[in-house]
């Protein structure tokens, strides 16, 4: 199982030479748990921190404060020889595919690779393995002999998600993994997930803007305004109930989710500027019920008894478990 608590971490923007550095908060204080054979979507706008966090669950970027468990022990420093062992259990299925892969590979080769480095099988037992996880993305062996920029996009993330699946992880970290996919190449590479995450007992953090997938996939979704996670909870709940505003207005937009005869939601104001969060709750300027509360004080998460989370003044809960 991993868990993340409290995490957050900042960038620093180098400004023009009359101005002071910026910082960027990327994330702050999220705390996430992935237990064995569960999906956490990872929904919010762009900018929200999603990568991130997905990049810091999996100690590719070090933490300013908080820090990352894998059952039960601290996850080492990336790049010490304990790290290289764990990397094997921990993938990650990156947002931009080309970037992904060594464009002097072949994609057999890259899929091929994470086998060799971690020293996983006879020559024949990784001969199989990858002709599996090709088969399973839907990748023919013609395709796989190519280099990266002789396929299409959607074959390029098939092949990233293959290359990732290749090494039967424990836990996967999917960055928008579906969204250069036709629809019935998302069935086929869902369902092989689905398969995956059944036989292996595979932990997911499924990051998507789709929210009709998220409902297909995810067992819980976790929604991040501003680098924190404003509302969390099983997915059915969390895109018929939703409690924030925010979430509510996200929600809104999907029709086929929403409810019926919902009006869509638009939300007032810019989208909010990273390195200068607004005090109090970080939703307020783009609230339609804000209060004087909401301006000056933030709102911590507060969960229901049936489990979902939310971090609002003014939304009603009902029964707060008790802790
Ligand atoms: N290496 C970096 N240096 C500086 N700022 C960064 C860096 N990486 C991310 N950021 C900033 O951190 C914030 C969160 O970025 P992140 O990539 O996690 O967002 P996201 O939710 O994944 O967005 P998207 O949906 O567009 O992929 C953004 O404001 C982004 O500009
Ligand atoms: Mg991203």
């Amino acid at each position: 199982m991993l868990r993340c608590v409290n995490l957050s971490l900042s960038y620093r923007i180098p400004g023009p030479f009359w101005r002071k550095s910026t910082r960027v908060f990327a994330v702050n204080d999220v705390s996430i748990t992935l237990p064995p054979r569960q999906t956490l979507a990872l929904v919010g706008e762009s900018g929200s921190g999603k990568s991130t966090t997905g990049r810091l669950l999996l100690g590719l970027e070090t933490p300013d404060a908080g820090y990352v468990m894998l059952n039960g022990t601290r996850l080492p420093k990336p790049g010490t020889r304990r790290w290289q062992k764990l990397r094997k259990r921990l993938q990650l299925v990156y947002q931009s595919p080309l970037a992904a892969l060594d464009a002097r590979m072949k994609i057999s080769d890259a899929v091929r690779e994470p086998l060799a480095i971690h020293n996983i099988g006879t020559p024949q037992e990784r001969a199989l393995k990858v002709g599996a996880a090709l088969e399973a993305v839907g990748l023919t062996l013609e395709q796989s002999s190519r280099y990266p920029h002789e396929l299409s996009g959607g074959q390029v993330q098939r092949a990233v998600l293959a290359r990732a699946m290749v090494t039967e992880p424990e836990v996967m970290v999917c960055d928008e993994p579906m969204s250069a996919l036709d629809v019935s190449v998302q069935a086929q590479v869902m369902n092989t997930l689905l398969e995956m995450q059944k036989r292996m007992r595979m932990a997911i953090l499924f990051i998507s803007h789709d929210l009709r997938l998220v409902r297909q996939i995810a067992h819980e979704v976790a929604v991040m305004y501003l680098g924190r996670i404003v509302e969390q909870g099983p997915t059915e709940l969390v895109l018929h109930r939703p409690l924030h505003p925010y979430t509510r207005a996200l929600v809104s937009a999907v029709p086929v989710i929403g409810a019926r005869g919902q009006q869509r939601i638009v939300l007032a104001g810019d989208p909010p500027d990273p390195s200068r969060p607004p005090n109090g709750c970080p939703f307020h300027p783009r609230c339609s019920l804000a209060v004087d509360r909401c301006r000056v004080d933030r709102p911590a998460l507060r969960t229901s008894a049936e489990g979902q989370s939310v971090a609002c003044h003014v939304a009603e809960i009902g029964a707060e478990a008790s802790r």
